[in-house]
């Protein structure tokens, strides 16, 4: 069958794909324009998606033979999943393998903002180091604070473990239990999100929320741009609202370079690497291509995030798992 994959990922997993099915790979660095993607899928009956490519209504149905979506993420708020359900596509996700990747980055982060890292390698790069001094560069302490974790999914829980080896005290927000937002935000030194983006957490994190946050408080986010509002955040580090933010993610995403946030102080930013890592992300490729060869054979999506397409069907083991 033909397949369409909208950037090459690393590792070898694509080999076991283009051993069964006709494969064609975007062979450009760069992701493909939206009318790209849909000249390309147009006829594709599998497509193997990043989370930079707009899976929307329209494209699902520019797209007649499609029977299965693969996004090389754990997030799927690029594809409009109602759109695809409607039309018996399971889309994949990659949840789990970039779980403690994710984690890690966060932790980097939030050291990072705290400890002021980058700050102090940029003024030892320009020579401005001239002495060693009692009130010089200073931050604040991960260990011993409070860390709230907004959502405590797979990615959040990982963060949970890994503060809890710095001695924090962990609050957590759940869809099952923890405390209420509010009280998280006006008690946590440090705010990790780790909810995904619907339309119930967009904005999640705008004024109201940003206010109130302690003005030694810091705001880190690996999960997705939107769920924080970018222009209260600025505002925010403007006033000194909070201590400083450090970011994965942003909105817009990529951040261009002239970007006013980017003025703001206090701020880090990195570019959407939370599961950049070799193995990570070979480990991703695998499970994308796993749940796209299940599909086209017929078979379930080891990985499906719209398990709602297979009820109905009859059971098959496997592995099971919603985002
Ligand atoms: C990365 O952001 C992912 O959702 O996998
Ligand atoms: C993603 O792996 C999550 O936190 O649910």
């Amino acid at each position: 069958m033909r397949v369409f994959v909208s950037r090459r990922p690393p590792g070898t997993a694509l080999e076991r794909l283009d051993a069964r099915h006709e494969v064609e790979v975007w062979p450009e660095p760069s992701q493909p324009s939206a009318d790209e993607l849909r000249e390309h899928a147009r006829t594709a009956e599998g497509l193997l998606a990043m989370l930079t490519d707009r899976i929307d209504a329209e494209l699902i149905a520019a797209c007649p033979s499609l029977r299965a979506i693969s996004n090389y993420a754990v997030g799927v708020d690029n594809v409009d999943l109602d759109a695809a359900s409607e039309r018996a596509i399971p889309v994949g996700h990659t949840p789990g393998v970039l779980t403690d990747s994710t984690a890690d980055l966060a932790l980097a982060l939030m050291l990072a903002a705290a400890r002021r890292i980058v700050e102090g390698h940029e003024l030892v790069r320009r020579g401005e180091w001239l002495t060693w001094g009692p009130d010089f560069i200073l931050g604040r302490d991960l260990h011993g604070a409070t860390v709230g974790i907004v959502g405590y999914g797979r990615i959040g829980q990982a963060v949970g473990r890994r503060v809890e080896g710095f001695g924090c005290q962990v609050l957590y927000t759940s869809r099952s239990g923890g405390t209420t937002l509010e009280e998280l935000l006006e008690r946590s030194d440090f705010v990790t999100l780790h909810v995904p983006l619907s339309n119930a957490t967009r904005g999640l994190v705008g004024a109201e929320a940003l206010s109130r946050m302690k003005p030694t408080a810091y705001l880190v986010n690996t999960a997705r741009g939107p769920l924080v509002d970018t222009d209260a955040l600025g505002r925010a580090l403007r006033e000194g609202a909070i201590a400083g933010a450090a970011l994965d993610v942003t909105d817009p995403e990529p951040l261009p370079g002239e970007h006013p946030l980017l003025d703001a102080p206090n701020l880090t930013v990195v570019p959407h690497v939370g599961s950049a890592t070799h193995a990570t992300r070979a480990a991703m490729a695998d499970i994308a291509v796993d749940n796209l060869l299940a599909a086209l054979a017929g078979e379930r999506m080891p990985y499906c995030a719209n398990p709602q397409v297979y009820e109905g069907l009859p059971h098959q083991a496997g592995p099971r798992q919603s985002g």
